[in-house]
């Protein structure tokens, strides 16, 4: 795909699809509740349409109208065994939530999924599965592909997290409605609670208190009417944008605002960005409101500690921001962002160094000296989705021409990214 960029702006009003990690867990949570339950504004992507399709492989019926979704949920113990191997495509997501709750089943399962899932390191769920007594197997104990079989009996334990990592506590919070007493998650840092969020809404036993989450066995679900919110980690391509490309003013509408997520707002404000909130309110226990930027004059930051896992997939596109900066930006303690879908330590800093930037790559991040100018160039996209709209973003504000080698795989997140670029651009 070819991108010209220079002399660019966005300006009006756009509603980003809705976000990804709330959207799968409405068809899971869906799939493990009594009745009907409805899902609007689901994002159709490639990631939460493989969720879909696992649990209609596991005998769901789900029903897709537009962006409206609805599950007759057959009950904690309603799944049927899966005629053929589980395919979860590109998603992360999906296969460590959904291991949580196949460990917890009496039917034996395998999952697998592309080329990334098959590098992505499983044992982090493999090991506290165990511990809770799950029969579960992967390629060389780490990777995906995953057998999982029948547990005689899966108890609660106390789980201290050796990083944050929100799919992990999901998996192990799935275990917990499926295990013998009290499963308590210890995060080292707090990371997403869409999973806690929900389970409490669709009526489950789970508490949360500071850092722990502890979840009861023997809870009940009930469906419920869930409407996802716009996706802060697709909005924040825009937020980006509007703050580098002069003379542009966007609101985006209906975003979630979740605390957990929200880094990327701290983060931009941080650097100077001009950016207000409004119309706040709740919807299914998840904050949302309507975001306004304008373009700013932007400069270096520090990126570090409990904030990570608060804007953990917006780094790539942070970096563009501080590219383009005053000063420099330093991101550390974000070496979780070389096992996402490519290493995105170093897919940034490889493409960056292309477009002119001064980049230096860490073990645990990286370094960036902000030169408010950046070159066209030929870009690799490593089919990261995140990676590939990072990049659409940075060759708008370049001089010239750029091309990105693939951009197919932006359809796992944000299907109508470029339709909504145009839609802006001036
Ligand atoms: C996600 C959690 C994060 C994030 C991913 C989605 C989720 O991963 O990077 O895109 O929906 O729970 P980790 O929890 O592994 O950090």
């Amino acid at each position: 795909m070819k991108i010209k960029g220079g002399n660019v702006y966005l300006k009006g009003e756009i509603e980003v699809p809705g976000d990804k990690s709330i959207s799968h867990r409405a068809i899971m949570i869906g799939a493990l509740s009594d009745g009907r339950t409805e899902v609007h504004n689901f994002l159709l992507g490639k990631d939460c349409l493989s969720t879909v399709e696992c649990f209609r492989n596991m005998g769901v019926n789900i029903d897709i109208k537009k962006n409206k979704v609805f599950i007759e949920g057959p009950g904690l113990k309603g799944l049927k065994e899966p005629k053929k191997t589980l395919n979860v495509g590109n998603s992360g997501t999906t296969i460590r939530l959904l291991s949580g709750i196949l460990a917890g089943q009496n039917f034996t399962s395998y999952i697998t999924g592309d080329k990334s899932i098959q590098r992505r390191p499983m044992d982090r769920i493999i090991t506290p599965l165990r511990k809770m007594g799950a029969n579960i197997k992967g390629k060389d104990d780490k990777f995906a592909p995953l057998e999982i079989r029948p547990s005689n009996r899966l108890k609660g334990i106390t789980y201290k997290q050796p990083v944050a990592s929100a799919q992990v506590k999901s998996c192990l919070l799935f275990a917990g409605l499926y295990s013998e007493g009290i499963t308590k998650v210890i995060q080292p840092k707090i990371s997403r609670d869409h999973t806690e969020r929900m389970l409490k809404y669709f009526g489950a036993d789970i508490k949360v208190t500071g850092n722990e989450v502890y979840i009861k066995s023997g809870n009940k679900l009930k469906g419920k009417k869930v409407i996802v919110p716009g996706d802060i980690s697709s909005a924040a391509f825009f937020m980006v944008a509007a703050l580098i490309l002069k003379g542009s003013k966007l609101t985006l509408k209906n975003v979630g605002l979740n605390e957990t997520r929200t880094g990327i707002i701290d983060v931009l404000k941080a650097m100077g960005g001009n950016i207000k909130i409004s119309n706040l309110k709740t919807v299914n226990n998840e904050p949302i409101g309507d975001i306004h930027v304008k373009h700013s004059k932007l400069k270096g930051v520090t990126i570090e500690g409990d904030l990570i896992p608060r804007l953990i997939d917006e780094i790539p596109i942070i970096a563009v921001a501080a590219s383009v900066a005053e000063g420099t930006t330093i991101i550390k303690d974000a070496s979780e962002l070389k096992v996402k879908e490519s290493n995105r330590i170093k897919a940034m800093v490889d493409e960056l160094t292309k477009m002119g930037v001064d980049i230096e790559e860490r073990e645990d991040g990286m370094i960036i000296k902000g030169n408010k100018k950046l070159n066209s160039a030929f870009l690799k996209t490593y089919a990261d989705h995140r990676i590939a709209m990072s990049l659409s973003i940075a060759s708008l504000y370049a001089d010239g021409e750029s091309e990105l080698e693939e951009t197919d795989s932006i359809a796992v997140s944000f299907p109508n990214f470029f339709n909504l670029v145009d839609k802006v651009k001036s």
